[in-house]
């Protein structure tokens, strides 16, 4: 059965429309990658590099989504069968709802490690800590087993339910409360970081322009970055742009979800880094950051308490809208292509990454319960990122790249973004250029660079 195109939902408003895409650009992927990225890799160099990323390949894609989605009003495999019927380009929706599954995997587990540290701020649990019960809480959080699954599974209970309300009702009300809750908040914390005595060190690590550190694998890591950040190249913004009103102006979409979800990151790093500079403390990777050195640093300052529940509040908000436009992805798939109910589509997606999802959460720690088993040196939770994130997303990326670019009928194209900002079909033409030349060469060799096959 093909997708009914008669009573499908769409957002209402343009408004909408920009929220929902934001909070799916929006995600752990600001709070944790990015600042500490650009941190290491040069500061205000990298994010040079990263803004033309974004400009080179992010937008680019993001718009062949948005022609696909809204040409079709369907989900990511239905529109490939609608627009180049009985060949394989189907399979970069096929591809596409792989990765999401594979995303949310990993994903949803670090989003129930932040659940549990929202509950764990309001219950008061991190007065007074010290680096080392700030270890002794995480490891526990991580390692489990009974912790981890119980805040993944209350993860994907909020996901599912939100998911079951609908388009307008579900993601449209979540997202439009929500974001510009998280904007607040965070403004807040930066208010809070920029004015503790030596903040200026954490400025300065983010923006000092250090072009020495601007390596070939920096440039690579902003590309995959863009990605990433965007939530491109498996098909999100097909489904979601599936549910834009006709009128929507699709460049200026795409550009201001790009611009604001780049302010959100860096508003993060400005919340993160001057406060553990401002107490000594050496900016560690990824989880460490988030989930020790903040609390640690926060617990020190007067009425942290109250910033770190304002914090992890913020960070559940961007990671439970970016998971329903990954779960979006599975539920429009189900509903249109076998015709089960959004309700079914949701329980049943929601359970089975719960269920798969643990395999995740058991292997992060060595101490973990699956923590031992190994693939090629990769335990499960680094597999579901690896396969997803260097490799299903840059290909999909480059087929919808090419298949927007060369396949589709030049007219169609041109009349879906007939409403371009500056009402010129020049813009669209410039556009469609950069789409066929630049970026699916800049996708190859992130590709290739990730894949092992060129090293630099
Ligand atoms: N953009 C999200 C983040 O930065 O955390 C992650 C993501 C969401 C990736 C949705 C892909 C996706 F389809």
């Amino acid at each position: 059965m093909s997708s009914g195109s008669k009573k499908r939902e769409t957002f209402s408003s343009g408004i909408a429309v920009f929220f929902a895409a934001l909070g799916s650009a929006v995600g752990l992927g600001n709070i944790w990658k990015f600042p500490y990225l650009t941190g290491i890799f040069g500061g205000g160099a990298f994010l040079l590099v990263y803004i033309l990323c974004v400009i080179f390949v992010g937008i680019p894609v993001m718009l062949a989504e948005f022609f696909i989605g809204r040409n079709t009003r369907s989900n990511v495999i239905g529109a490939f069968k609608k627009l180049a019927p009985g060949t394989m380009w189907k399979h970069v929706g096929t591809m596409g709802v792989i990765a999401a599954y594979l995303i949310m995997f990993f994903y949803s587990c670090v989003a129930g490690w932040v659940y549990c540290y929202l509950f764990k701020s309001i219950r008061g649990d991190f007065v007074g800590i010290t680096l080392e019960s700030a270890k002794v809480q995480f490891t526990q959080t991580i390692i489990g087993p009974l912790t981890p699954i119980l805040w993944q599974s209350i993860v994907m209970v909020a996901v599912g339910s939100i998911l079951i309300m609908g388009v307008q009702k579900g993601i449209e009300r979540v997202t439009k409360t929500l974001m510009p809750v998280l904007f607040l908040l965070i403004i807040i914390c930066d208010i809070r970081a920029l004015t503790l005595p030596g903040a200026f060190d954490g400025v300065k690590f983010l923006f000092n322009v250090d072009f020495s550190k601007l390596t070939a694998v920096a440039i690579l890591t902003a590309l995959g970055l863009s990605f990433f950040k965007l939530s491109l190249g498996m098909g999100t913004m097909v489904t979601y742009s599936s549910y834009f009103t006709k009128d929507n102006n699709l460049f200026r979409t795409a550009f201001s979800v790009a611009f604001s979800d780049t302010l959100v990151s860096i508003l993060a790093g400005l919340a993160i880094f001057p406060t553990v500079f401002a107490f000594g403390m050496q900016p560690g990777a990824g989880p460490g950051l988030l989930f020790m050195t903040i609390p640690l640093v926060f617990s020190k300052i007067p009425m942290g308490n109250y910033l770190l529940i304002a914090f992890f509040f913020l960070s559940s908000i961007a990671a439970t809208t970016a998971m329903l436009s990954l779960v979006e992805v599975l539920v429009a798939y189900y509903t249109e292509e076998f015709g089960i109910s959004r309700k079914a589509a949701s329980i049943v997606n929601s359970t089975i990454i719960v269920i798969i999802g643990s395999t995740a959460a058991l292997s992060v720690d060595a101490n973990s319960l699956l923590g031992s088993i190994k693939f090629f040196g990769k335990g499960f939770f680094d597999w579901y990122d690896y396969i997803s994130s260097n490799i299903l997303l840059p290909i999909g990326g480059f087929f919808i790249a090419i298949f927007v670019g060369y396949i589709m009928n030049r007219k169609a194209v041109l009349d879906e973004f007939s409403n371009n900002f500056l009402k010129l079909k020049f813009a669209t033409e410039i556009y469609l250029f950069v789409l066929k030349t630049i970026t699916p060469i800049l996708l190859i060799i992130i590709f290739l660079n990730s894949i092992g096959i060129i090293n630099f």
